[in-house]
């Protein structure tokens, strides 16, 4: 048997598989349940016990060989049929894969948290729904006082609403840490406004906050100058104009030279020169009182501004609208920067 093992061996060795057919016979004539490999065992368990310890040898040799014969053949098809006309043309240049642009506000919003980061400010958050001790009681706001006016409120429950501005995570930051308090607080707002191109009812505000021993109404201004200087440029024009806030006294509003006409008057700063960007003032003594810090020891100074109306400014953007619709034909255009 084992002479008959042996040619078998020589013409699987010889055998030529050139196409997915010849694989097929090979299989067929060879491997298959009535193959010449299983014939053949079903012999070698009738020759005699002596035999069967060499002839097994051999016997088992040959189904390797046979066997690897058989996947390797059958790898090659698999490989070149994957290469082949139906999945294209391997040398064309790949799917253009579309990569996707920042949004402006937040390329307007890094800037200016970059800006507060060199000073040391660090960044903190809070909750979009807020109770009304958060966003208004300790904030100065009495109840039923008309101040709480000044920001029409989506309510939720009796004392829950959408924070109407980021101030809120100034009150949460007062009672969970001691001054030194410095950080900026960016975030998304709620207003109950109707929405138009110049007015949203969400939008994103990004409030500061510092407080500590003799902060004063100088440190609040170059803070406000420097920040502007490191984004507008130079000798960047700013004035402060008296205002009013329930939780700063004195309290301020503060424009930057129109960044359109850089003072000579055009639309978009309805002719004046200036441009309003945000509010601030001095932390009023009573909010700190209120939230656990003593105003006779420390003092401290706060701003708040809205992210989207200083973005539209400096891109030319005339519609509010189109920084919340995910337009791609319009936020393709902002690259990142
Ligand atoms: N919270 C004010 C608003 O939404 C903006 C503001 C003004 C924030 C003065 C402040 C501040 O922190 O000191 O209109």
């Amino acid at each position: 048997m084992i002479e008959e093992i042996k040619q078998i061996h020589e013409e699987v060795n010889g055998y030529a598989i050139q196409s997915a057919e010849d694989l097929e016979q090979f299989r067929l004539r060879f491997l298959s349940r009535k193959g010449i490999l299983n014939e053949m065992f079903d012999r070698f368990k009738l020759i005699p016990n002596d035999q069967k310890k060499a002839t097994g040898k051999e016997l088992n040799l040959l189904k390797q060989f046979t066997e690897l014969k058989f996947t390797d053949a059958q790898a090659i098809f698999l490989f070149n049929n994957l290469n082949s006309a139906e999945t294209g043309d391997l040398s064309l240049p790949g799917e253009p894969y579309s990569v996707g642009s920042r949004h402006p506000v937040s390329i307007f919003q890094e800037r200016v948290l970059e800006v507060f980061k060199k000073l040391g400010f660090t960044i903190a958050e809070g909750p979009e729904i807020e109770d009304d001790w958060h966003n208004f009681t300790g904030l100065n706001f009495p109840e039923n006082h008309p101040a709480r006016d000044m920001q029409d409120t989506f309510f939720i429950t009796q004392d829950h609403s959408l924070r109407t501005h980021g101030t809120s995570v100034q009150v949460r930051l007062m009672e969970n840490s001691k001054p030194p308090i410095r950080a900026v607080m960016p975030g998304r707002v709620y207003r109950n406004e109707a929405i138009s191109a110049r007015s949203h009812c969400f939008f994103n505000q990004i409030d500061g906050v510092y407080i500590d021993k003799g902060v004063s109404f100088a440190d609040l201004k170059q803070t406000l100058y420097y920040f502007v200087q490191e984004l507008f440029g130079e000798n960047y024009g700013i004035r402060f104009r008296p205002s009013y806030f329930p939780f700063t006294e004195p309290s301020a509003e503060m424009d930057i030279a129109c960044i359109i006409c850089k003072g000579e008057g055009c639309n978009v700063c309805k002719h004046t020169g200036w441009l309003e960007i945000l509010g601030c003032g001095m932390i009023d003594p009573n909010v700190m009182k209120m939230n656990g810090i003593d105003p006779e020891q420390y003092s401290g100074f706060a701003f708040g501004m809205g992210v989207e109306r200083t973005t539209m400014m400096l891109y030319g953007i005339k519609d509010i609208r189109l920084l919340s619709n995910n337009d791609t034909r319009f936020l393709k255009q902002f690259s990142v920067e």
